[in-house]
């Protein structure tokens, strides 16, 4: 089976290396993909959002099923042009992926459902939004509506930062068109968990829990980036919260979304809070998480095409997902600077160290060839994933081999997983 991956980052290398230990898998390719993917499958210069081109590319080589990665060709619609072209392709359509696209869609969704989330209103006029700002209570949370590079979200302690967030979203449009509408949000507090599943339109099987480190600097401080380390499962998502959660979230999100006439076949993202009043819905993504695929997917225990061919085909309730019990740690190494400024180009060493390794995965993010070395070439740059016994394990064994990867600012938080530590006994 020829098999392409549209995508760039860690997360593609982790579906592209979980797809490459498929029995039924002889040639894949990833488009843009990046240096470290490039070990595994043919990287293809055409990028992720020319549907047109991707889709003759993937005609004329052949290819039997296409896998989308990332979240903006998804929303823009990449799947429904593969299908037109008769392609088989494994994500949501335009109109299910919007459950990620439109974080106003996807409140009035949970809304209309009696999905447990955060109180909200939604609005299109920046007067409207600041008159009822005057009454609200503080902290509140600013919510741009579109896709923002996971930045379009603002926690405001006061009326002035909220009128503030009002202005950067809605009139100074920072993040473009994502901020022509916007949800403002209930602030709430507790444990944040990530639980990534699969879809078939009706059908739903959730994977391994995960929780990401977003936060740039050790303790959760620092700016906000798209995620500098991960681990799963996650010691927070109990057997009481997976009861609730099948009960009042998982099925009810796919079952609402079919209801609506836009059946998600894909990988849906639940971004839950542990609130003190149960677990609550944060935020949908309509795609396997960034870092949290170099987690998840390296501890799956099926072949992961026979479990998107039973998503595309809605036969997902034939397939018993299964995770070994081993837990996992990815730390992100980045360069110095990042989320704000830092530079590229720096020759990475020490990447052959992982040859031959079962345990120890060192995920490209943002990598290129440079002639003929492999250079730094984004904010993120490596994702370091180590399986263990447990976390502890799992953890030590990470920062071990992070420690493997030599290259000018490297950055890492020195914290990931640590979490765990404190939960030990809980
Ligand atoms: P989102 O992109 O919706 O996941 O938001 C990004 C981050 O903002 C989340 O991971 C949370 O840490 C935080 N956040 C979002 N919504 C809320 C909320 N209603 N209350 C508290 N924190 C939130
Ligand atoms: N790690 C969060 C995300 O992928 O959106």
């Amino acid at each position: 089976m020829k098999v392409l991956v549209v995508g760039s980052g860690g997360r593609e290398h982790a579906i592209v290396r979980s797809v490459a230990e498929s029995r039924r898998v002889d040639k894949i390719y990833c488009a843009p993909g990046n240096a470290g993917i490039g070990a595994l499958a043919e990287c293809v210069n055409i990028g992720a959002m020319e549907f047109d081109r991707l889709a003759a590319f993937a005609k004329e080589k052949e290819v039997d099923f296409a896998v989308i990665g990332m979240d903006d060709p998804l929303v823009g619609g990449i799947v429904d042009v593969f299908e037109a072209a008769g392609i088989r392709v494994f994500g949501p359509r335009k109109n299910a992926a919007i459950l990620e696209g439109s974080k106003a869609f996807a409140k009035d969704l949970m809304k209309k459902y009696n999905i447990p989330t955060a109180a909200y209103e939604n609005f299109t006029d920046p007067a409207e939004a600041l008159r009822y700002l005057e009454t609200a209570r503080f902290p509140i949370v600013l919510k741009a509506d579109g896709l923002a590079l996971g930045k379009g979200v603002l926690i405001c302690g006061s009326l002035e930062e909220a009128k503030e967030g009002v202005r950067t979203i809605m009139e100074d449009r920072k993040f473009g068109d994502a901020g022509s509408r916007m949800v403002v949000e209930e602030f709430m507090t507790g444990r944040e968990v990530s639980v990534l599943s699969f879809a078939d339109g009706k059908t739903v099987k959730i994977m391994s829990s995960a929780q990401d480190h977003k936060r740039a600097k050790d303790g959760d401080q620092g700016l906000n980036t798209g995620g500098m380390g991960t681990f799963s499962p996650s010691p927070f998502y109990t057997k009481e919260v997976d009861e609730y959660c099948r009960k009042h979230i998982y099925q009810a999100t796919v079952d609402a979304m079919a209801a609506e006439g836009r059946p998600f076949t894909g990988v849906i993202f639940f971004g839950l809070m542990l609130t003190e009043e149960g677990p609550k819905v944060l935020e949908y993504n309509a795609r396997f998480g960034d870092p949290e695929a170099q987690v998840v997917l390296p501890r799956m225990e099926n072949d992961i095409m026979d479990v998107m061919e039973a998503c595309v085909d809605g036969r997902l309730k034939e397939v018993e997902l299964r995770f070994s019990d081993k837990a996992a740690v990815c730390v992100v190494l980045a360069s110095d600077g990042y989320p704000v400024s830092y530079e590229k180009g720096f020759p990475i060493r020490g990447l052959e160290r992982f040859d031959g390794k079962e345990d120890r995965f060192c995920f490209h993010a943002g990598t290129c060839e440079k002639d003929g070395r492999i250079v730094t070439n984004g904010g993120r740059v490596l994702g370091v994933t180590a399986l263990g016994s447990d976390l502890k394990e799992a953890r030590g064994l990470a920062y071990e081999a992070a420690d493997w990867v030599e290259f000018d600012n490297r950055y890492m938080r020195s914290d990931i997983g640590k979490a765990i530590d404190e939960a030990d006994g809980v």
